[in-house]
């Protein structure tokens, strides 16, 4: 509407379907009523399930620790078709919706110069100078519905995540209302009856629930619905922004939460502890580059090839319980396991003479102790 009155301009509108669960003939329909010249639908829900989120569970993608990236995954793929649609149309320009305050005017803006750097870019919202409840006012005026819960959050939810933002929750210490959450039930109200779940992986991705092989987009649907229901996947905290800044997070994300920590689980079974600790800090710069609004940057394909190499043994089993909003594991397995019972137990098996034992421990402290030695600080 206002890229009409600001430019005068023909708009033509595009809404990327990547699992956010709205009614899109309604989008359409919206779009066509407040003046648009044409209204794409883009259902992008497979490819952002195999290329974007399938990914980012091999890199085990928790943005500081916490976030499973599913806005920061969705946008570079909204801009690529946003860029298309630009194409086959001749646009001149493309324009979203991004304030000049978040993470999310990054990724758009990288990615359209990267794939178009002919087009303008135009963020209405960071010309307009209007306030949120000015911006309410406006779509009063113009006849634009604004569902409810979008006058006290500000929503954005696709397959991998719901993200909760708003000025009732922008005290970090202010407790978070309960009707903020759709995806998940109160761990309070969840069944009494645990959920018990087997999650197949191979090559570090989720292929079956329960022995049922499914579909990325599939199983993902499936886990979110499964365990929203026994209260698991919310999340709270408080986030390093791009733009400079803390801000204090919430998400529901239930089968990303159970994906990665049983992916994490298994590849402490499979790889070996250089392995382990070497995935970490691929993992980090990994998340760090897509959380940052580098999709596009050439790094983050290199990783992608180095992960998709470690990632090749990473099959098995891991058994989840689900109760009440909490994840236990209750056990795994691999064909690659490199973990030995013979080795561990306590009970048979092979035990180190008392000789070898020693010569190891000698030889394993030897640097400490000299270091300690030459400083005199081997006394006690
Ligand atoms: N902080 C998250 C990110 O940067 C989520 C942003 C989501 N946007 C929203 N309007 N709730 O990826």
């Amino acid at each position: 509407m206002w890229l009409q009155e600001f430019y005068g301009a023909e708009v033509v509108t595009v809404t990327v379907d990547v699992g956010q669960g709205e009614d899109l003939d309604e989008v359409a329909a919206r779009a066509e009523r407040l003046g648009a010249v044409k209204h794409y639908n883009i259902d992008a829900r497979r490819e952002f399930a195999e290329n974007y989120v399938y990914p980012s569970i091999r890199a085990n993608a928790l943005y500081e620790d916490r976030y499973p990236l599913g806005t920061a995954l969705a946008r570079p793929l909204i801009a690529r078709k946003l860029v298309e649609v630009a194409r086959r149309e001749g646009a001149d320009a493309v324009a979203h919706g991004c304030t000049s305050k978040g993470n999310d005017q990054v990724r758009f803006d990288l990615t359209v110069k990267a794939y178009a750097p002919e087009l303008e870019i135009i963020a209405p919202a960071r010309l307009w100078g209007m306030s949120r409840s000015e911006e309410l006012e406006y779509a009063r005026r113009k006849g634009i519905p604004v569902p409810s819960t979008h006058k006290r959050f500000s929503i954005d939810a696709n397959l991998w995540s719901r993200s909760i933002e708003g000025p009732e929750i922008d005290d970090p210490a202010a407790p978070v209302p309960e009707d903020a959450f759709e995806w998940t039930v109160a761990p309070e109200k969840a069944p009494d009856k645990p959920l018990i779940l087997e999650l197949g992986f191979r090559e570090g991705v989720p292929v079956s629930v329960n022995g049922e092989e499914l579909e990325p987009l599939q199983l993902v649907e499936r886990l979110n619905r499964l365990l929203g229901l026994h209260g698991y996947g919310r999340i709270d905290h408080v986030e390093n922004r791009v733009v400079g800044f803390k801000s204090r997070e919430v998400y529901e994300a239930p089968a990303a939460l159970a994906i990665i920590e049983a992916h994490k689980d298994l590849e402490k079974l499979v790889f070996t502890p250089r392995e382990l600790r070497f995935k970490r800090l691929v993992d980090t710069l990994w998340t760090d580059l897509v959380y940052q609004g580098l999709w596009v940057e050439p790094l983050r394909q290199h990783l992608d090839a180095l992960i998709a190499s470690m990632e090749r043994y990473v099959e098995g089993v891991v058994r989840l319980k689900v109760y009440k909003g909490s994840l236990t594991i209750l056990g795994r397995s691999s064909r690659y396991a490199g973990y030995s019972e013979q080795l561990a137990s306590y009970v048979e098996g092979w035990y180190p003479s008392d000789e070898e034992a020693r010569g190891f421990i000698e030889m394993w402290g030897l640097h400490s102790l000299l270091a300690l030695r030459a400083r005199g600080l081997n006394k006690g």
